[in-house]
């Protein structure tokens, strides 16, 4: 297996978000093994918290036979390990070396050539256009400042190049309590400027930064970085979806929890 030690970052010069968020995802990596190890057993891709299979939603290559593809917060590797048995060569990356512990691990357990780097997805230590296929699935998508991980995105891709990415919805962050409670039908925060979702001092589960966008501040956003929306998808949860993390799934049968957009970097490299 290839695994070159990356170059690391001092972690004083990260910005707070990201040293806030290796602490914390290294504390919670231990929590994440068994569904890892579920995930890295089943041969189907699947999406997000209601797992929909990415049958239904075709966002994958379904040949990626001599692409160069990125995951950008891997975490536990999975859709990473999906990406090389449709003929990918892999990069994953992430910013916990606890999480990275269990790719490697699985890596090896599957006979899975991954290459797995430690870092922060916002500043990826690879050349310019080195990449076919950029993923994220709850990784940068929603750990990382979009201002910073969507043009390192772009600047990894060749001309042509798709980045797939699944995240929280903006509806579904201010309809979540300042407690850091789970979701409900009330609308908790203004819409227009969110961004910065700090969770280390709420009562309920603290800890942890993310960054979400209103949906036309995700399109401004694409647009001036030089992607253009090949989709976007809202989920809804299945009928028999039993509750997971934050989100209720009778709130999630309502309103849409989790957001994909797929794009495409323009070919003229703007
Ligand atoms: C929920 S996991 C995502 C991986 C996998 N798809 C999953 O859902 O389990 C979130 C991952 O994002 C990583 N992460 C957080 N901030 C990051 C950053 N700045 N750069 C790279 N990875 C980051 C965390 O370390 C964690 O492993």
């Amino acid at each position: 297996m290839t695994t070159p030690e990356p170059p690391r970052n001092i972690s004083a010069d990260l910005p707070v978000h990201v040293r806030e968020n290796r602490a914390y995802w290294d504390a919670m990596a231990d929590d994440w093994v068994a569904s890892g190890e579920r995930a890295w057993r089943s041969h189907e891709p699947s999406w997000g918290c209601w797992n929909v299979p990415e049958a239904e939603l075709n966002l994958l290559p379904r040949d990626m036979t001599g692409m160069d593809a990125i995951e950008l917060g891997c975490g536990t590797a999975y859709f990473s390990a999906w990406m090389a048995r449709r003929g990918a060569r892999v990069v994953g990356t992430d910013n916990s070396a606890r999480q990275l512990e269990t790719a490697r691990r699985l890596a090896r357990e599957h006979e899975i050539d991954l290459t797995l780097l430690h870092g922060n997805a916002e500043a990826v230590p690879f050349p310019d256009a080195s990449f076919d296929f950029a993923l994220s699935e709850y990784g940068a998508a929603i750990w990382c400042d979009p201002h910073a991980w969507i043009p390192e995105a772009h600047r990894l891709l060749r001309p042509g190049g798709d980045l797939v990415f699944l995240g929280n919805t903006p509806l579904a962050m201010i309809c979540t309590p300042p407690s850091g409670g789970a979701a409900e039908p009330v609308l908790h925060r203004d819409y227009f400027d969110l961004h910065r979702l700090d969770w280390t001092g709420v009562e309920i589960d603290p800890g942890g930064i993310e960054f979400n966008l209103p949906i036309s501040g995700w399109f401004r956003l694409f647009r001036e970085t030089g992607f253009d929306v090949l989709d976007y998808r809202e989920l809804r949860a299945p009928a028999d979806a039993t509750d997971r993390f934050a989100i209720p799934a009778a709130w999630a049968r309502r309103w849409p929890s989790e957001q994909i957009w797929k794009l495409r970097k323009r070919s003229d490299g703007s």
